[in-house]
Order: C-alpha cells, then sequence, then structure tokens
C-alpha cells in the first residue's frame, strides 16, 4: 500500500530529485518550498496528494513508485523477508523501503540484474509468461559445451512431464573443461537453467543474469550494490 504522507526528504529522493543527502543540503540551504514557505526541516510530512512542493522555483511532481537496479550478490535470498538470510531487500537503505519487492526470483548461489521495485503493474508485465521477455545469463559450466547442446537447447528440453522449454539461446564463450556461455530464455522456471543443462548432462557452477528485456546489468555495480534506474531505463522496460 502506498502511503499519503511522506517525510519532505523522502518525497524529494523518491521524485528523483537527488539522492538522500542531496535533497537534505537543498533542504538546510533553503531551497525548498513547501507550499510556498521555506521549510528547512527534512522530516516534515508531505500529503502527497495536497501538497505543493519546489525546489528552487520547480514544481516537484511526487513518484509514488520506486526502481532500483540491484547486482544481487550470491548468499542473499530473492524475498521481501526470510527468518534465515538475509534478502535482497535488506540491501537497499531505503528507510520504509517503500514497500519494495524483487521482481522474479534469482537462485541464492545466482548473481547479477534483479529489479525492486513497489509497482505490481510493472512487475507483472515483466514476469508474464504470454509476453515474453529475454532473460540473458552468463554461466560457467562443468564439461566442453559444444553444437550438440546449442541444438538441444533451441529444440527445447523437457523438464517435467508436461513442461518443455521453449527455443533458447545458447552461445558458447569458451568451450573447456569448464565452460562459458551465454544463454537466453524467454520463461522462468524454477532453477530453469541449472535443469535445462542437467537435462543435457551438465553441470551450472556459476549464473549471473546480464540483463531482462531491454534492461541491462550497469556493470558498475559491484555484487550487492544497487542504483535507481534512469528514466530512460524505465522507458524501456515499461514498453
Ligand atoms: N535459472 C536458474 O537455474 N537459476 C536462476 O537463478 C535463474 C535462472
Amino acid at each position: 500500500m502506498i502511503k499519503e504522507s511522506v517525510r519532505l526528504d523522502k518525497f524529494l529522493a523518491d521524485a528523483g530529485v537527488g539522492t538522500r543527502s542531496e535533497v537534505k543540503s537543498y533542504i538546510n540551504k533553503g531551497r525548498v518550498f513547501v507550499d510556498g514557505e521555506v521549510k528547512k526541516d527534512s522530516s516534515f510530512k508531505i500529503n502527497i496528494n495536497h501538497t505543493e512542493v519546489k525546489v528552487d522555483n520547480k514544481v516537484i511532481e511526487y513518484n509514488q513508485y520506486v526502481y532500483y537496479m540491484l547486482n544481487k550478490p550470491a548468499g542473499v535470498v530473492s524475498a521481501t523477508n526470510d527468518n534465515f538470510s538475509k534478502t535482497v531487500v535488506d540491501l537497499v537503505e531505503d528507510s520504509g523501503k517503500s514497500n519494495i519487492f524483487p521482481v522474479g526470483r534469482l537462485d541464492k548461489d545466482t548473481e547479477g540484474l534483479l529489479l525492486l521495485t513497489n509497482d505490481g503493474e510493472l512487475a507483472h508485465n515483466l514476469l508474464s509468461p504470454k509476453k515474453h521477455v529475454g532473460k540473458v545469463y552468463y554461466a560457467k559450466v562443468k564439461g566442453v559445451v559444444t553444437a550438440h547442446q546449442i541444438k538441444s537447447f533451441e529444440e527445447g528440453l523437457q523438464l517435467e512431464e508436461d513442461f518443455i522449454t521453449l527455443p533458447a539461446k545458447l552461445k558458447i564463450l569458451e568451450a573447456s573443461d569448464i565452460s562459458q556461455v551465454e544463454i537466453t530464455i524467454y520463461e522462468g522456471k524454477f532453477h530453469q537453467i541449472k535443469r535445462m543443462f542437467e537435462a543435457v548432462g551438465m553441470e551450472v557452477i556459476y549464473l549471473k543474469r546480464l540483463s531482462m528485456g531491454e534492461l541491462t546489468l550497469d556493470n558498475r555495480l559491484a555484487p550487492g550494490e544497487y542504483r535507481r534506474l534512469t528514466e530512460q531505463e524505465l522507458n524501456k522496460i515499461r514498453r
């Protein structure tokens, strides 16, 4: 549920005006006006529907939704809470966290691109099997990957009695004792990539998601780091 009232600094940060510390400095410098008056209290409560907030002379529209790109590290679970392990939501320092949740799941030992948001509709669209959003992964696999596996992945693999995978693209980056590959899938069954390799008699020993639809992991983010999506990135995934 989206709250009706939020702190002034959060209001400005959520609207994309700057980071929490940047907007606090704008507030301290007297650049922020609430209903026409300078407001120097960062904790002042703003009613998101009725209060007018300006920075310098510009009216700021509140954005009730937040979108983060996380480079998920291994060892944390893709959930909002967990009794035993740290979750991806715990990694985001956003007081109140705006009820964010991960869009889909990566296994505990998988790294890479994970989107966190409180925008349920966008999450639904990205995950809908009907939309066939392509997800690209980098994997290290025990054994030599050959054209034989490329063909099997292209044809589809039977993972369950009544489930055959959609054609997946497999690109060999290096074929050796530990092969390196890039794989694109258009669905997201539990442990899908690990099970696809298992189905061809091979084992995935490292997995990292590189992209989801048109959203690509920012390679400046170290595992565990995150940042807000840019306006451009948001437009791409809304398409
Ligand atoms: N496939 C897997 O096996 N694991 C993941 O985390 C994602 C895709």
